[in-house]
């Protein structure tokens, strides 16, 4: 059983792309006509120019939508795909899950003749999220060590730009810091069942966190605190698009 076998049981009802996210991703991969998703998940991001995508989770495959682009059961560190068979290679919001990230990275270089796309996010920037740092340092520990850093990413892609990636305030996708004007939605269980984080940290360890951001929002000492994020319509929290190629 894999990690999303467990805690991707109900990733469709809260994670679906973002369309702002969704044309930024597209843009990134300019025009390629033959694309491979990896750790494509339930099929978020995934243009209409794929022509496969890989992801290990069973339980993850069984939600993409129909229509979708065939996906075959694999990982990241070995795609089942032959040598630059495809124009390029995505992987949004999944290097953080893989085993071996710089056997991932070589592998959508091998398979991918011109790009890479890969979303994630700069721990630098994402620790300083109002949520994981003044609430959930139980979710901040487990975002920490996940984070794949950005460098080693560049590193692995010569050449690469580095695109910061705006989390608007009406996010559509329900992912780590999408609801960062909108805090009473991480008091929902579904909402955090969607985030890895908050899936992966011990219950026990968001007790008191959740019980403070409660009081907050129920005292006004939230909205007093961050007023500035009400004048914001979208926020930099850290997520990075990574284009190589
Ligand atoms: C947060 S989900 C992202 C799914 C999708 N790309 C999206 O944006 O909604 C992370 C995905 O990475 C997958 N994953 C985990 N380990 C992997 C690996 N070694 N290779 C490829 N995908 C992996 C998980 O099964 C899961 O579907």
């Amino acid at each position: 059983m894999t990690v999303y076998d467990r805690i991707g049981r109900g990733y469709a009802t809260t994670r679906g792309p973002d369309p702002r996210i969704a044309a930024q991703v597209v843009a990134a991969l300019g025009g390629m006509t033959s694309v491979v998703n990896v750790g494509a998940g339930t099929g978020s991001y995934e243009p209409a120019e794929t022509i496969v995508a890989v992801e290990p989770s069973s339980t993850m495959i069984a939600q993409r939508p129909a229509g979708t682009a065939a996906c075959v059961r694999g990982t990241a560190e070995a795609l089942p795909l032959s040598s630059g068979s495809v124009d390029a290679a995505l992987a949004v919001l999944t290097v953080h899950h893989w085993t071996d990230v710089e056997a991932g990275i070589a592998e959508l270089r091998r398979v991918a003749r011109k790009r890479v796309v890969i979303l994630t996010w700069d721990q630098r920037v994402f620790r300083e999220f109002w949520l994981v740092r003044e609430y959930l340092p139980a979710a901040a520990a487990v975002s920490a060590g996940h984070a794949v850093p950005i460098p080693l990413i560049a590193e692995l892609l010569p050449g690469a730009r580095v695109e910061p990636v705006p989390v608007p305030h009406d996010c559509t996708d329900g992912f780590g810091a999408a609801f960062w004007r909108r805090p009473e939605a991480y008091l929902d269980p579904r909402v955090r069942a969607g985030i890895s984080m908050l899936a992966q940290a011990h219950p026990r360890d968001l007790v008191d966190g959740l019980s403070a951001l409660t009081a907050d929002l129920e005292s006004g000492a939230w909205h007093e605190r961050h007023r500035e994020l009400s004048t914001l319509d979208r926020l930099d929290a850290g997520y990075r698009l990574i284009v190589g190629g």
